[in-house]
């Protein structure tokens, strides 16, 4: 563990050795925030893991339509919570898990949309309604339950540092792009070591003092975060089989009369 702490010491100054040494995984308990928020969210991590657009991902069949329309929704989302997190960094429910420097991916996404779409991306991008849905309530627990928002912060970038560097070697080779252009939001420069980091994650979460209430709060708003994610996945999915089917329509239509005459 002491040697664990050292490197973690040595990867960022400002972890102190006592910190990491604080608590591994093995002596974590089942009244600490980060067992009971995974616990609780487990059944709905599996309905995410389960929706199309990550079975895409996971059949490395993920599409450049798919990965952008993904990008847009989520630079409504991280523009929401950083945004929140920001205004709210010295509140004592935010403080101790907030990392900008580390975790911060605003302008990643904003990088990889100007690569997708251009220098005009701002004009060319879209938000359907269940990204809208989600920002939102990002917005209304940053101005009335800041101590909520470590349920969100947890969500996408635990998510993202677990899944970060497998997901981006598949969405490389599914679009077929050359280097690392369009997928900075999987790069986590600041993070040395994922694993490492998402421990020092869990114990931050674990010193916010919460009463029975807010802690009931927190647990259930993370519950509500898979369920907005998976919005976000569906509706996205939607849009792209709407205009599929409309695509597939349209060559029909334009291929009847070449049938009709082949018959
Ligand atoms: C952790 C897989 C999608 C949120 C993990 C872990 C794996 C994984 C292997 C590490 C588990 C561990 O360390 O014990 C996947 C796969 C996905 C996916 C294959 C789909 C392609 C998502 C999505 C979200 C999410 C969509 C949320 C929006 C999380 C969170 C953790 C996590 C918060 C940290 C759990 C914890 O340690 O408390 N995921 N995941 N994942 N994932 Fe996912």
């Amino acid at each position: 563990n002491i040697e664990r702490a050292a490197e973690a010491t040595e990867l960022h100054p400002n972890w102190t050795t006592m910190e990491t040494e604080k608590k591994t995984s093995e002596q974590m308990t089942d009244t600490d925030l980060s067992e009971q928020i995974k616990k609780v969210t487990k059944d709905s991590h599996v309905r995410a893991e389960n929706t199309e657009l990550m079975l895409s991902f996971q059949r490395g069949r993920v599409t450049l339509q798919q990965y952008k329309l993904l990008l847009c929704s989520l630079y409504e989302i991280y523009q929401a919570l950083e945004e929140e997190l920001d205004r709210n960094s010295n509140h004592p429910g935010v403080a101790p898990i907030y990392f900008p420097a580390e975790l911060a991916r605003l302008e990643a996404i904003e990088k990889d949309l100007e690569y997708f779409y251009g220098q005009d991306w701002r004009q060319k991008i879209v938000v359907p309604a269940a990204t809208k849905r989600y920002s939102h309530r990002l917005r209304q627990i940053g101005k009335e339950n800041p101590e909520f928002l470590v349920a969100h912060a947890y969500t996408r970038y635990l998510g993202d540092l677990s899944g970060g560097q497998v997901l981006s070697r598949i969405a490389q080779k599914s679009m077929g792009l050359k280097g690392s252009e369009g997928l900075s939001f999987f790069a986590f420069p600041g993070v040395t070591s994922p694993n490492l980091f998402k421990q020092l994650y869990r114990s931050r979460m674990n010193s916010v003092e919460l009463t029975e209430e807010e802690r009931n709060g927190v647990l259930e708003e993370a519950v509500r975060a898979f369920e907005l994610n998976i919005q976000v996945f569906d509706d996205l999915q939607k849009m792209l089989n709407v205009t599929d089917n409309k695509s597939q329509n349209r060559s029909l239509t334009h291929s009847t009369p070449v049938q009709t005459l082949q018959i």
